[in-house]
């Protein structure tokens, strides 16, 4: 038998793995034999350890400020990531420090070992006293500790001013740590003067899971659309609303709905967030801010919520061919960016009308591109902490650059 000759064209890297973005590329190689016997498709297995980048390593020290539904969702992926990350990102990172509220802190620098930590909520919904890493540092303390290099963010949403969580970012940004946050507040109430400190100390500061969880929004814009100006967005933002619209189109209560929200751990403890808007003056201001350059808070955002939304009022729309939605929009007006939440009537055959349950939308038009939507499926704990990790490896990344 003579040697298979094959050429680098007829080399294939299956899509869904590079869709997946697996750096352990499998070459399958179809080899073209002599005697007309092609293609033949041989599993030959050459394993690539692709790590694009300078193949540094860079260690990664992060401390979690909250540790609530995302950042034990956070620790989960790490765990069960971090080989991957090391291997492929070259970016080794291991969690140091845990603040919470009420449950206790822990400090190690050898890394907490977030198995048992998560344990310990499970059974206790606190931190144990036996653990060896309990800490009494205070929450300034942790954020300026030498031995962390990366803060995250991720306590409870303060309306009213984006507070502790803005002093919190400011606090690690001074001290030279990176920071990322899925917690909309700073975005939404300070985010010019954070960014502004970010680059003033020369230090990363992202967000992604602010707006759409696991979603790009900030990502896309940054890293695909260089040079396009955003003139404008509209979408729907907050699942909880909006599968209480759907729940009503189908004939359910607004207390119903409400109940089976809450239930199901996606509306607020204070429901009111969701049902007046809140929650998406929130995300439209931070898109106003970061997308539109804007310096607003979520109360210049013109409001109106869903709670005086009746039965009748979706039957009605439903008799004209239509839906109610709860909208946000950003816009110019008068040379200045603008913000706007409000429960609209659209037809059944507008794109949004087809948005579901908690899926949420984002249609964002630029002066290059024109519109662009990006749309999340019915979003669940894991594509919020998943922003935290897309923001992860993107740090590392750049500091690989
Ligand atoms: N859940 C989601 O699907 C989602 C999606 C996008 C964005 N987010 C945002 O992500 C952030 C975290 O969400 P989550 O669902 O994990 O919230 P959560 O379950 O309520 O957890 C919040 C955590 O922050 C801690 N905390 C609150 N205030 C603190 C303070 N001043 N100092 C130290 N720790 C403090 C809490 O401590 P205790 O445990 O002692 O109460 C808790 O551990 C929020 O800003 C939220 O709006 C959440």
């Amino acid at each position: 038998m003579t040697i298979p000759l094959f050429t680098a064209a007829d080399i294939r890297i299956p899509t869904p793995l590079i869709a997946n973005k697996v750096r352990r590329y499998e070459f399958y190689i179809v080899l073209k034999y002599e005697f007309n016997i092609t293609p033949i498709l041989f599993p030959f297995i050459l394993q690539y350890n692709v790590h694009e980048g300078s193949g540094k390593m860079h260690n990664l020290n992060i401390a979690l400020i909250g540790f609530g539904s995302v950042g034990q969702e956070f620790s989960r992926i790490l765990i069960e990531c971090e080989k991957e990350w090391a291997e492929h990102y070259g970016c080794s990172c291991k969690v140091v420090a845990i603040i919470t509220r009420s449950k206790g802190s822990l400090l190690n620098k050898a890394g907490v070992d977030l198995k048992r930590t998560l344990r310990e909520i499970k059974d206790n919904e606190r931190f144990s006293p036996d653990n060896p890493d309990q800490s009494t540092l205070s929450t300034a303390e942790i954020i300026a500790h030498k031995d962390v290099d990366l803060v995250i963010e991720i306590t409870t949403l303060n309306i009213e001013n984006g507070q502790p969580a803005a002093d919190h970012i400011a606090g690690a940004l001074k001290n030279g740590k990176h920071v990322i946050t899925a917690n909309k507040g700073p975005i939404a109430f300070h985010y010019r003067e954070l960014k502004q400190l970010a680059e003033k100390e020369n230090r990363y500061f992202y967000f992604e899971g602010t707006v759409m969880d696991g979603a790009p929004v900030f990502n896309l814009l940054r890293e695909t659309l260089p040079g396009c100006r955003v003139t404008g967005f509209s979408g729907i933002l907050t699942g909880t609303t909006n599968f209480i619209l759907c729940e009503m189109a189908a004939g359910n209560s607004f207390e119903a709905a409400l109940q089976t929200a809450q239930k199901m751990g996606w509306a607020e403890a204070d429901p009111s967030l969701d049902l007046d808007g809140w929650d998406s003056a929130a995300k439209t201001a931070a898109l106003l801010n970061v997308l539109m350059d804007a310096a607003i808070t979520p109360h210049h955002v013109e409001r109106t919520g869903i709670s005086k939304i009746s039965i009748e009022m979706i039957e009605a729309a439903s008799a004209e061919g239509k839906v109610i939605k709860l909208l946000c929009e950003g816009f110019i007006s008068g040379g200045t960016p603008h913000g706007k939440v409000a429960p609209v009537a659209i037809a059944q055959t507008h794109p949004l009308a087809h948005i579901s349950g908690t899926s949420s939308t984002l249609t964002i038009e630029t002066d290059f591109t024109g519109r662009l939507t990006i749309e999340i499926e019915e979003p669940k704990i894991r594509q919020t902490a998943y922003a935290l990790v897309s923001d992860l490896l993107t740090i590392a990344k750049n500091l690989d650059q």
